[in-house]
């Protein structure tokens, strides 16, 4: 099956907005890969360019192994599955499955034998004979599958295919898509902004933000050892806790990592304590996901952080208890501002940090000033850098048993595994010992 790399591939719209800005990625025989990242940020114009839809403004798309930016779409041997799949509503179901194979000239008796074949495989073998206006939504997606299935291509662009249906519907269409998939051996590059169905569908994720691969790698690599702040953030629910640290040496002990009114220490024998160990003097970002914190009894001995629940979230199957540990978090806005558009939701959610420093005290640093106006604080980006990531009091998401026993007010003690938290640089690049 066909085989895609992209090379310093960029483009920028006639009006000057750029796109896709120098991505470079792989794409092996048979792979699922995922593109993954918020509105805007370019995914369909990747998919596009390896269409042959969109020409990149430089680089190149090459097709196994071959320069294909001159190629027509229709010499690709691609087939597109799109979020506003148009069926031919005066067709059958059997007819629209049919129509790529009548127009390659397959003859009838072949044309209807794959046409069964490819739709008893999506389980819409007993809907052939209705039109479209007569299907449930997630038939009529399994309908546009198979009109893409049918013609055996060699790679499928599939652009947020599933976004149009309820959240079941997805659930249950998103194992069979990439089951189908799989089964057939072709090589799918599957454009979505859901993180949940990034990590369940694809064999690699390749994540964007304005333009910019951040990160690639297999649903567990991109999870567990995130790139850059931004996919850490991106990447899992709840949120990973992201907080400011000052970073303390203790040479041949451990390294303080300050989080405000509370350290946690990292061994000096751990794996990592000297890439942190450069960070001396200097504040850093410590990521913390749920599943690295665990309730404990008050007085317990570790690594143990005190806190005082601000709220609850309960999910059924489990609550969430949000924390006040005197800590400041570094919040992403583009993600945060996700509901209402990048620029309103962060400027809204900036306003609501403010309010709340005015209210509770915090975000306040030792030396007293409002965070943004620390001296010397413009050298550490991430920490002072508008439009990309602020600073508020932070509410550490902690996992707790469903309808637990405490509620707003209560302190609550919690450990946590020090294997498993997460360190970022000044730049929001991930702190790493230099494998991975
Ligand atoms: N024809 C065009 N002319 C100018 N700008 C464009 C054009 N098409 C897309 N853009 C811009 O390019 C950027 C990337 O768009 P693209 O459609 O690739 O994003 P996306 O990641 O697919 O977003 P979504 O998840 O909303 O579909 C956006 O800022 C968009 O406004
Ligand atoms: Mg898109």
């Amino acid at each position: 099956m066909t085989t895609v790399a992209l090379k310093d591939v960029t483009k920028v719209f006639p009006d000057g907005t750029v796109a896709v800005d120098n991505i470079n990625l792989d794409v092996n025989d048979g792979e699922f890969m995922v593109l993954l990242g918020p509105s805007g940020c370019g995914k369909s114009t990747v998919l596009r360019m390896v269409a042959g839809l969109e020409d990149p403004s430089s680089g190149a798309v090459l097709l196994d192994g071959e320069l294909a930016n001159d190629l027509p779409p229709r010499d690709r041997g691609i087939a597109m599955v799109f979020q506003d799949f148009a069926l031919y509503p005066h067709m059958t179901v059997g007819d629209n499955i049919a129509f790529p194979l009548r127009l390659s000239g397959v003859e009838p008796g072949r044309r209807s034998e794959r046409v069964t074949d490819v739709a008893s495989a999506l389980g819409i073998g007993d809907v052939l004979a209705r039109k479209p206006n007569q299907l449930s939504g997630g038939q009529r997606q399994r309908v546009a599958m198979g009109r893409a299935i049918v013609r055996r291509p060699g790679l499928f662009l599939m652009d947020e295919p599933l976004s149009n249906l309820d959240s079941g519907l997805r659930a249950e269409l998103r194992a069979e898509i990439s089951g189908l998939v799989r089964e057939l051996g072709v090589s799918t590059i599957y454009v979505t902004h859901d993180q949940a169905e990034a990590l369940t569908m694809a064999d690699r994720v390749a994540i964007m933000r304005k333009g910019v691969l951040q990160d690639v790698g297999t649903p567990t690599q991109v999870y567990g050892r995130p790139a850059t702040l931004y996919v850490a953030a991106f990447l899992g629910s709840p949120r990973m806790n992201l907080l400011e640290a000052s970073v303390y040496v203790h040479l041949d002990r451990y390294i303080a990592l300050n989080l405000g009114e509370q350290s946690l220490y990292l061994p000096w024998d751990d794996i990592r304590s000297r890439a942190v160990a450069r960070y001396h003097g200097e504040r850093i970002v410590v990521g913390m996901r749920a599943e690295a914190l665990t309730p404990v009894a008050p007085d317990a001995a570790g690594d143990v952080l005190q806190g005082r629940i601000r709220y609850l979230e309960h999910h059924g199957h489990e609550s969430l208890a949000f924390l006040d540990i005197g800590a400041t978090a570094i919040v992403v806005d583009e993600l945060s501002g996700a509901l209402s558009g990048p620029s309103a939701g962060g400027g809204r959610l900036r306003r609501f940090g403010r309010v709340m420093q005015r209210i509770t005290g915090r975000g306040q640093d030792a030396a007293g000033g409002p965070p943004e106006e620390r001296p010397g604080s413009s050298r550490i980006s991430v920490l002072n850098d508008p439009g990309r990531h602020h600073r508020r009091p932070a509410e550490l998401a902690v996992r707790l048993a469903p309808y637990p026993a405490v509620s707003a007010g209560h302190p609550l003690a919690i450990s946590v595994r020090m294997d498993a938290l997460h360190f970022f640089d000044e730049r929001g690049d991930r702190i790493d010992v230099g494998w991975r």
